[in-house]
């Protein structure tokens, strides 16, 4: 039963991989290359290039392969979206607070300083944009650099404001679960092929985990790299997301599974097979909604998963707590549904609060820090909630009489090894 479980599962994986393979998304960098085309330019009124969030004497470097006729037009994030609504083509290139042509085939332009980090967006126009009656001028090649100044006022430093500070989370975090790995690593395996009715869910936590982990050491070399050169590698931001889509994808098979009671179920061979397949394909279905949404940054439909994924989690685990009788297990369900409600709600409810009481160019930095140090809290508490006591032992002892590793079903007894496990990673959440 379990390599039949594992297979389907590979199946699953691979379907999800090759989806993710599918997305060529447009990438957010500060160092853009691109077109510049008096095609397009036409088109939507103005060539929309990229934003950034400059601060202080903040500078912009450029380099094109012909000289163009054409300027770069620079609007305040919190105007920019009544441009967005202007129809009038040269209204709205007069509506720019800023602009500077491209007559040379490289140069820079700096900012007058200002104390308040902004969002610009920044659109091309040259001077048939807004005329028709002529055909359009050649496409040229160009390459724009956007920098910020380090905190000698020197502008070489590529991250936008809003994202300044994430590097170092990243790398502390990063060590914290290398030195998680050497230290529990090895026990962790060693439960795990153990067996007994645990192990199952400890390895579905277990994979949740190694993804995560991926997808944030690929974040981290990209990021790293990112602020050296504004570029990053787009390709390990684009995997570190579907890593990202993996590890919801497994949190959300074990939520399925130990929701609906399995695992805990009175023997594996009453499984209806039917009920799991629909199961996992509602899952995959909604991970991969979700990495959709997060490839196109679609933050507010995927909150909105994410709110109604935890409402139909709850509606089901309270069902399970009302009807369980036993005291032990009530608990058991009680904990681990606050842990899963966090891992899910923490991103809706930080993108809400941010979004009321933070000035935008906190937002994202914030946001970022207080979902992986969610999540990563709230697997530690799940890992420690599944190795703990006897109390999981208890949950799932109808399911021990088939299984050789059975324990004694007196929970009082505290003998089990699991006991110290509990001990030193509570010391580890502690450090934490
Ligand atoms: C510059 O690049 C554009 C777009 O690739 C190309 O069409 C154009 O011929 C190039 N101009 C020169 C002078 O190389």
């Amino acid at each position: 039963m379990c390599s039949v479980l594992a297979s389907t599962r590979i199946n699953n994986l691979q379907i999800l991989i090759l989806v993710f393979w599918q997305f060529a998304t447009v990438t957010d960098c500060k160092t853009v290359h691109g077109v510049l085309s008096s095609r397009q330019a036409r088109l939507y009124q103005g060539q929309y290039i990229t934003k950034f969030c400059f601060y202080g004497e903040a500078l912009v470097k450029f380099k094109l392969n012909t000289t163009a006729t054409g300027k770069l037009y620079f609007y305040l994030g919190d105007k920019w979206p009544q441009v967005e609504q202007t129809s009038q083509c040269q209204t709205k290139l007069d509506q720019a607070q800023y602009s500077f042509g491209l007559s040379t085939i490289s140069g820079e332009n700096k900012f007058a300083p200002w104390d308040d980090p902004k969002v610009w967006h920044v659109s091309y126009a040259d001077p048939v944009t807004c005329d028709s009656s002529v055909p359009a001028l050649e496409d040229v090649t160009f390459t724009l650099q956007m920098l910020n100044p380090d905190s000698g006022g020197k502008p070489i430093i590529h991250c936008g404001c809003d994202e300044t500070g994430l590097v170092s989370f990243y790398e502390i975090l990063a060590f914290l679960y290398f030195a998680g790995a050497i230290a529990y690593g090895q026990r962790l395996w060693q439960t795990i092929q153990k067996g007994g009715p645990m192990h199952l869910v400890i390895k579905m936590l277990s994979i949740a985990m190694i993804y995560q982990t991926t997808g944030h050491f690929l974040t981290l070399i990209h990021i790293y790299r990112y602020s050296k050169n504004g570029e990053g590698y787009p390709l390990l931001a684009k995997l570190s997301t579907a890593a990202n889509g993996l590890a919801e994808y497994q949190m959300l098979l074990m939520m399925a599974k130990l929701s609906t009671g399995w695992t805990l179920s009175s023997s594996f061979s009453t499984l209806d097979p039917k009920q799991m397949k629909q199961i996992s394909a509602t899952v995959i279905a909604i991970s991969i909604l979700e990495v959709i949404f997060s490839f196109w940054e679609m933050s507010v439909l995927l909150n909105f998963v994410k709110i109604i994924i935890a409402g139909a989690f709850g509606f089901n685990i309270n069902k399970k707590i009302t009807e369980e009788r036993s005291t032990l297990r009530r608990e058991f369900y009680n904990k681990f549904a606050k842990c899963c409600l966090t891992w899910l709600l923490a991103y809706p409810v930080l993108a809400v609060l941010t979004f009321m009481v933070l000035p935008f160019h906190y937002r994202y930095k914030v946001i970022t820090w207080g979902l992986l140090t969610a999540q990563s809290i709230s697997i530690l508490l799940l890992y420690r909630l599944f190795l703990s006591r006897s109390l999981y032992w208890e949950v799932s002892s109808l399911a021990t009489s088939t299984l050789p590793l059975r324990m004694d079903r007196g929970y009082g007894t505290k003998t089990y090894n699991s006991d110290t496990r509990t001990v030193r990673i509570h010391k580890h959440i502690a450090v934490n």
